[in-house]
């Protein structure tokens, strides 16, 4: 664990050990299997209070969070930036030294600022999570990726993924590599020049890839103009329905900007899996949060 204490947080794919993701990846496909026939799970962390802390715009992340948090029977606390006392001066070390003295038992946050979930991890002393830290790393994001791939049917030897897009400013590319060297998955990054990340090892070059993964174009991300323009990034690295290969797995970790990252058709291929990662995430959610907590 990288804290400064003892608890355990999913703050980076580093806090996970091999057979800890193993783990994990067993009670998502319980939980999948409960969320589909609609069977309540049982409240794990019923008694528990969970404060997710959201100082950057969340559409799929936070509602998945807080329906995983419901579904295992949490008390929860939505914090809006935008509305709490931040606004009024106050520093992220108070507000979180606040939060402890009402009891809360884990954090759920997303920041702008990289290093952020562990540096709140550190001062709490309780379980974190790292919902997406700056252009760091968003290791649920990476763990419901590699699990909605398993579920696929894919065998480990036969996930080859080609990583596309902005990778200079993901923090999904960060975790989803570190995860994919951890489980000894094969993967290539293809990226503008201006826009790739260091090497972080374990990648293999002309990849036959048997899956796809597009990332979205971070333009609030880029401090200035990194690619240089729509239509020709779309021609290069983006995905077009009609060529992708039969049989190769499309995915996107949302949102998407249609017609840039990857036109309408490949959002709709019999193998695109953009809407099975959405569903797989509440359950590696519930997952996560029983490893932490229950
Ligand atoms: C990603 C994020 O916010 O890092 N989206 C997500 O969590 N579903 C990727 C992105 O914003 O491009």
């Amino acid at each position: 664990m990288k804290t400064d204490n003892k608890s355990k947080s999913i703050v980076s794919i580093d806090d996970l050990s091999y057979q800890d993701v193993n783990t994990l990846y067993d009670q998502t496909v319980e939980y999948l299997e409960q969320l589909r026939i609609r069977k309540t799970p049982e409240p794990v962390l019923r008694g528990k209070t969970i404060a997710n802390l959201f100082f950057e715009d969340s559409t799929r992340t936070r509602i998945s969070f807080e329906l995983a948090e419901k579904r295992l029977g949490a008390d929860i606390l939505n914090f809006s930036a935008a509305a709490s006392s931040l606004k009024k001066g106050e520093s992220l070390d108070d507000t979180v030294q606040n939060l402890l003295k009402m009891k809360v038992d884990l954090i759920v946050v997303r920041h702008h600022m990289s290093g952020t979930a562990h540096f709140i991890a550190g001062k709490s002393g309780i379980p974190v999570i790292n919902a997406g830290d700056g252009t760091n790393e968003h290791p649920t994001q990476a763990l419901l990726d590699l699990f909605t791939l398993k579920m696929s049917g894919l065998n480990t030897d036969e996930i080859k993924i080609q990583i596309r897009g902005d990778l200079l400013h993901s923090r999904v590319a960060g975790s989803g590599i570190k995860l994919w060297k951890k489980v000894g998955i094969q993967h290539e990054p293809i990226s503008p020049e201006t826009v790739s990340r260091n090497k972080l090892g374990g990648e293999t070059k002309n990849l036959n890839p048997t899956v796809l993964y597009n990332l979205r174009i971070q333009k609030e991300r880029q401090h200035k103009e990194l690619i240089p323009g729509n239509k020709e990034y779309h021609q290069f690295f983006g995905i077009k329905g009609e060529t992708v290969q039969p049989g190769t797995f499309v995915m996107h970790p949302g949102p998407i900007n249609r017609g840039l990252e990857m036109d309408s058709q490949a959002t709709q291929l019999n193998h695109s899996l953009i809407l099975n990662q959405v569903e797989t995430g509440v359950a590696l959610r519930m997952a996560c949060l029983k490893f932490l907590l229950a």
